[in-house]
């Protein structure tokens, strides 16, 4: 009876861990899904490592004083609606509220 017991909140504990673990995983994007992203759709124009090109004008998102002239706000905006009479184009038609999000994320983590 005793034994019993005991493998019974085992597997209860195993399984909550599991259900946990599950749950923590489909949570959201995974972390460095913006890091991913910014590959994809930004790095031509900002470059892999997020600081820029002087030809194209791009800011160095990796200098402190980019960052704190910036607003979260300001930078999920500028994604979405993009910068008018420069090459920074909108692109709230091809990513969701979601990978936006998680851009911003990664641009903040960027910050020297
Ligand atoms: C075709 C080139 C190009 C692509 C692709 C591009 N950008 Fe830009 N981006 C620019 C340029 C040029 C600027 C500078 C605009 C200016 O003169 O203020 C800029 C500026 C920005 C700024 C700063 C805006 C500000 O107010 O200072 C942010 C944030 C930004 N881009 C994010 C992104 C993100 C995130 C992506 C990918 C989803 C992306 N950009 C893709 C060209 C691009």
């Amino acid at each position: 009876m005793r034994f019993q017991a005991t493998t019974f909140f085992k597997v209860l504990g195993v399984g909550t861990f599991l259900l946990i673990f599950t749950l923590a995983l489909q949570a959201g994007p995974a972390p460095d899904a913006g890091g991913d992203l910014f590959k994809q759709k930004c790095a031509m124009c900002h470059g892999a490592d997020g600081k820029g090109y002087a030809a194209l004008k791009t800011p160095d998102f990796t200098d402190p004083k980019v960052q704190a002239s910036l607003t979260d706000e300001e930078i999920t905006k500028t994604i979405k609606n993009g910068k008018a009479g420069t090459a920074m184009r909108p692109f709230k038609d091809s990513l969701s509220d979601d990978q936006v999000k998680s851009l911003v994320t990664y641009l903040r983590s960027l910050k020297k």
